[in-house]
């Protein structure tokens, strides 16, 4: 087991009717004049923002509100939130809504806090992070697991670079989770969502390190779990029993919990980044699209994992390590496809793409050549480009 650092600072307020803590949490932690960012419409037609701003105002905190993130959240948006804080002095920021509206809180509040610098100078780690405001989240879906992770994704409007952020700053003070507020979730989201928190535990299972007996069988049991009730999650996004384990999943699912001890992958969301920030399609969709490919071209590095992943996540079983491999590789798929998750370029809605667009994705991804991406298999831009083509059908 390699070394690690497990630093997990957020309070965790979970069950039916915990928004109606929001104030309370902010006030806890420290917050006296309050930034509170959402996204386009749900928050406000299922009546949750008013909840929070009648909180904020029977607990007497000053609030000023920023509406409109969108999914694959802008890096001018965030700048926008960073104007407002300033101007009004805010001293916390408060999310409602999902990752976007999350990551989009975490850059307002490094921006707020630093206002000499352009945010993208954070991201692109020119300058290092060493202050931020506190930020908490009211979280409506579960998902991108930003509630408790020490990542922010922005995507860069005028480049159409999507990039993400890990610094401690990034840890939330507190995450509100009420199941119930996910009901108005479409059915395509609790799918995104459903692949978002298997992928973020299968980037940390897929490593190389070997005798890291705790974290992998906690891995392996959210996997199930996740599976179990993603698909139960699809077909009722009413039924509080499947919502709740999706949604307490999600959180541990990024929180490193399942990765403690091993080394993290991520090449599929470098790939799925690429193909949001080019065509802005949902990250959960973008991941299902070329995990297969990517697992296909990565399984000789260590069959043996491909096998344990296959036997104790799917529970089957092939004649051969060969077959083992490719039965748990198609499990998957076949699980993808059942809720509604895209398996190539063509379920994706983007068609087949050129060769010219798949070198450039290719390229994008390692940053013209500046780095690799993965480290299950550390992958060149040939090898990006060869599992970009796999998936061009
Ligand atoms: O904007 P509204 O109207 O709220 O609609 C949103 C949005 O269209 C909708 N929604 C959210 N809660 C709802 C709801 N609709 C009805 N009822 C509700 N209760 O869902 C749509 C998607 O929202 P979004 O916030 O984009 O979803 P998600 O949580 O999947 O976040 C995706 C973003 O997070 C990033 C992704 O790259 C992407 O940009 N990620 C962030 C991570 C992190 N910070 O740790 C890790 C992830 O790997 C991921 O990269
Ligand atoms: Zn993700």
């Amino acid at each position: 087991m390699n070394s690690f650092n497990f630093w997990i600072p957020t309070e965790i307020v979970f069950g039916p009717g915990t928004e109606k803590q929001a104030a309370a949490l902010v006030k806890k932690h420290g917050g006296t004049k309050v930034l509170l960012i959402y996204g386009g419409h749900s928050a406000e037609k299922s009546g949750l923002l008013e909840t929070i701003g009648q909180e904020f105002s029977g607990a007497g905190i000053p609030f000023e509100k920023l509406g409109g993130v969108q999914p694959n959240p802008l890096l001018s948006r965030a700048e926008q939130g960073v104007e407002i804080a300033v101007s009004f002095g805010a001293d916390f920021i408060l999310a409602v809504g999902g990752g976007s509206v999350i990551d989009t809180a975490k850059a307002v509040a490094i921006g707020a806090a630093n206002p000499g610098t352009p945010i993208w100078d954070f991201w692109t780690q020119k300058v290092p992070v060493t202050k931020s405001l506190p930020i908490g989240s009211v979280l409506t879906i579960s998902a991108a697991g930003s509630e408790m992770s020490d990542s922010a994704v922005l995507t860069n409007d005028e480049l159409r670079v999507k990039r993400g952020l890990n610094t401690p700053f990034n840890r939330a003070k507190f995450a509100v989770m009420d199941p119930e507020l996910t009901f108005t979730l479409p059915k395509y989201q609790v799918a995104c969502g459903t692949a978002d928190i298997m992928m973020h535990t299968m980037e940390r299972y897929f490593t190389l390190q070997d005798g890291n007996e705790l974290t992998d069988e906690i891995a392996e049991a959210l996997l199930r779990t996740v599976i179990r009730n993603g698909k139960a999650a699809v077909e009722n996004p009413h039924d509080y029993g499947p919502m709740s384990e999706l949604m307490w999943a999600g959180s541990l699912s990024h929180n490193d919990l399942t990765g403690l001890g091993g080394v993290k992958d991520f090449a599929t969301h470098q790939f799925g980044h690429e193909l949001s920030a080019t065509f802005n399609v949902a990250h959960g969709a973008s991941l299902t699209t070329v995990w297969a490919s990517w697992a296909r071209y990565c399984m000789g590095q260590k069959p043996e994992r491909f096998v344990r992943f296959a036997e104790k996540v799917w529970q089957v079983s092939g004649g051969s390590v060969q077959e083992t491999v490719l039965l748990g590789i198609e499990k998957t798929v076949e699980y993808f496809r059942s809720i509604g998750m895209p398996t190539c370029f063509t379920e994706l809605g983007i068609g087949v793409q050129s060769e010219e667009s798949l070198r450039g994705l290719a390229d994008r991804c390692v940053f013209h050549g500046a780095r690799t991406v993965g480290n299950f298999k550390k992958l060149n831009g040939e090898d990006c480009y060869l599992i970009y083509k796999d998936a061009n059908h």
